[in-house]
């Protein structure tokens, strides 16, 4: 398409009245900057849509080429980004629109539940056909694509509310109500809740029972079976075995000679007193028994260690038998 054509095309779409000039009010402008703010610098026209949403709902639901103009300057981006956007999204209107602006939804789903019958309604109902404004400014009547909510087929959506599950004659009390100034309730207009089953619950109507015992399976029998006969106390082979505890170096860091000190000597002293250090409180706990006296325990350990086997109930140990010494090779 030449940029001529391309040209013609964007006007046959606008208003043949254009205002002269466009720019947000005050507060508009303060939230443009914000939505601006959100991307980083030199990405500023990702907050293209936004702004002209804006711009739109501010301008009485319709966008100027002066605000198109307008947003494209405020975002630093040549006016042709503007025109494209606002001109392939139906969701900006080129042209004034009514003050309720009705979208019906004649996508396949709400084609088959009857968004025929729907549009018949609103032009027998306006007077009007689609793509038309009534002459009081009141309505304007469009056709939409897929509205996404095709579970409640047939809908339409006015301004910014979904009206869905609708009937001739709901779609027609719904203009009336709204040429005498009342408000219409959106979602269903057939009582329905949402997108719930109208009649009530089709699925999980009886309440929850109590869940199942769970079978054991194979190879919880085999180990359970393997376990009894191994008695209660042998682990289990498939149980992770027990980390080993962590063992402390029996000899204190602060008794360890510097090289200093092993040079002067002083390693045999210092090894001596840590031995007298740390056999000193044994000793002491041997002369203590915590135990009762009758407890075998409760002998001194040192009476233990003293007394002959035989004493103790013990069988004495075989007599150690000294192995007949090596025969030396004679030298020759
Ligand atoms: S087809 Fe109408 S909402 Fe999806």
């Amino acid at each position: 398409m030449s940029g001529g054509q391309g040209h013609k095309l964007l006007e046959a779409q606008l208003a043949p009245y254009q205002p002269a000039t466009f720019g947000f009010t005050p507060e508009n402008f303060a939230e443009a900057q914000k939505i601006i703010a959100k991307y980083p610098a030199g990405k500023q026209q990702s907050a293209l849509m936004p702004l002209l949403t804006m711009a739109q709902e501010q301008n009485g639901n319709w966008l100027p080429v002066a605000a198109m103009n307008y947003v494209a300057a405020l975002l630093e981006i040549p006016v042709m980004r503007a025109y494209e956007v606002a001109t392939f999204y139906t969701m900006y209107n080129l042209k004034p629109v009514g003050k309720h602006f009705i979208e019906v939804c004649t996508t396949t789903p709400c084609w088959l539940r009857g968004s025929d019958d729907i549009i018949k309604a609103c032009k027998s109902k306006l007077g009007i056909d689609v793509g038309e404004t009534t002459a009081d400014g009141q309505f304007t009547l469009v056709e939409a694509e897929c509205l996404g909510a095709c579970v409640n087929a047939p809908m339409l959506q006015i301004g910014e509310h979904y009206y869905e599950d609708l009937t001739a004659e709901s779609v027609t009390k719904m203009i009336d109500d709204l040429s005498a100034g009342r408000t219409i309730t959106p979602g269903p207009q057939n009582g329905r809740q949402r997108a719930a089953p109208i009649g009530g619950l089709t699925t999980l109507t009886d309440s929850p029972k109590a869940a199942p015992k769970q079978k054991e399976s194979a190879s919880e029998k085999t180990s359970t079976k393997a376990s009894a006969k191994s008695g209660p106390n042998t682990p289990n082979q498939d149980e992770p075995k027990a980390r080993p505890k962590a063992t402390r170096s029996p000899t204190p860091v602060e008794n360890v000679p510097t090289s200093k000190e092993a040079k002067a000597g002083k390693t045999a002293k210092t090894s001596t007193a840590s031995a007298k250090k740390v056999a000193e409180p044994a000793a002491k706990r041997t002369t203590v028994p915590k135990t009762p006296a009758t407890s075998p325990k409760a002998k001194p350990a040192a009476e233990r260690k003293t007394a002959p086997a035989e004493k103790r109930g013990e069988k004495a140990p075989p007599a150690k038998v000294k192995a007949p010494a090596k025969p030396t090779p004679k030298k020759k």
